[in-house]
């Protein structure tokens, strides 16, 4: 098959996106909505709230890609839609809008894995012209996001084996929880990286969670309970005084954490491409302890340029152009809810 444009359909969580990918992994357009403001007051996702807002904004989301680019609906050569895992009435109307829209007109339609959107994410070009990594294989991933903190030795586009993964919590979520506990918004990875930006001392001890274990297995659930602790044992002028602080020495533990775990995997697969993404890869202290780590050790490093760091559709589209191309089309009819 050889297909050349193809629209990807995101709504896995609370993202709304939709993006057209074509044949050199270029982005020519994506348009996304997020609902941050919708969750923010109950502190974390609703499901039934993001589900209803994807119903409202998909197709206008689908329209605006088509004006951009100039393309009618049938100029498109396949639709992939993220599959699972995520949300399953928000998935629901992903891929019922995904595969609507393929019946109808005729085009071939996809199933993707968001984990893998995520994972091959850093080969995405825009018309900005951001730095061009090649996809090659093998390489070693860590997708490290709200809901994932997984490393994967990855063969090709269908052989992956998991290195080591989180026991409990996700490094996204350890981060979120505790700048809400500092009292910063929803999600807070953001902002806490924000908050933490030009702090030199990392004062406060926070653990470094199965930093003993030889395997590559995360665990952030002891970080979460640490960092509440701490911050209830602080009046609240010494919060004030000590938030960038706090924010600083906590994104250290994370960070070290997912280092160290990933030095394991590297030792032991001896993969030399290192590909890191997921919302969390946006973080400009792993980013460049990541690099530092790289350019000592001479191995390649593939991160995704800040805009295809968290949720986007751009990610599914290129992950449906790869497989549709190879006619990879075996889960193409997965459902949502099985696992
Ligand atoms: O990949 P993503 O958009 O959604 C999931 O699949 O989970 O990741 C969202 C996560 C949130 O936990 C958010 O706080 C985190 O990515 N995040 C960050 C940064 N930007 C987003 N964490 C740390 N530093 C950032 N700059
Ligand atoms: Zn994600």
């Amino acid at each position: 098959m050889s297909l050349k444009k193809i629209l990807g359909i995101e709504s896995s969580c609370d993202d709304s996106s939709v993006a057209i990918v074509n044949s050199n992994y270029k982005v020519e357009s994506m348009f996304s909505t997020s609902q941050i403001k919708e969750h923010s007051v109950f502190k974390g996702v609703v499901p039934e709230i993001a589900s209803r807002t994807h119903t409202k904004d998909l197709l206008t989301l689908v329209d605006l890609c088509l004006k951009q680019t100039k393309y009618l609906i049938s100029d498109i050569d396949g639709i992939a839609v993220t599959s699972k895992p995520g949300l399953v009435g928000s998935l629901m109307v992903g891929t019922v809008t995904a595969k609507t829209l393929a019946l109808v007109n005729d085009i071939p339609f996809l199933g993707v894995n968001h984990l893998e959107g995520h994972m091959l994410s850093p080969f995405l070009q825009d018309c900005t012209g951001n730095d061009k990594q090649l996809l090659s294989f093998p390489f070693l991933a860590l997708i490290v996001s709200g809901g994932h903190s997984h490393i994967y030795c990855v063969k090709s586009l269908t052989d992956y084996k998991l290195i080591g993964k989180t026991l409990d919590d996700a490094a996204g979520e350890a981060l979120d929880k505790f700048a809400q506990i500092l009292g910063l918004g929803f999600p807070g990875g953001a902002e806490l990286d924000k908050l933490a930006k030009n702090v030199e001392s990392c004062n406060f001890k926070f653990p470094r969670p199965l930093s003993k274990e030889k395997s590559a297995n995360l665990s952030f659930s002891g970080l979460k309970a640490a960092g509440s602790r701490l911050v209830l044992k602080l009046d609240k002028t010494e919060l004030v005084k000590n938030k960038p602080y706090l924010a600083a020495s906590y994104q250290k533990a994370v960070v070290d954490t997912l280092i160290q775990k990933l030095k394991i995997a590297q030792q032991e697969t001896n993969l030399k491409h290192i590909v890191v993404s997921g919302g969390v890869s946006a973080n400009s202290l792993l980013r460049s302890e990541l690099k530092q780590w790289c350019k000592n050790k001479n191995l390649k490093l593939s991160i995704p340029a800040i805009k295809y760091c968290t949720d986007n559709a751009a990610m599914i589209a290129l992950v449906g152009y790869l497989k549709m191309n190879e006619n990879l089309f075996s889960n193409q009819y997965l459902s949502p809810v099985s696992t």
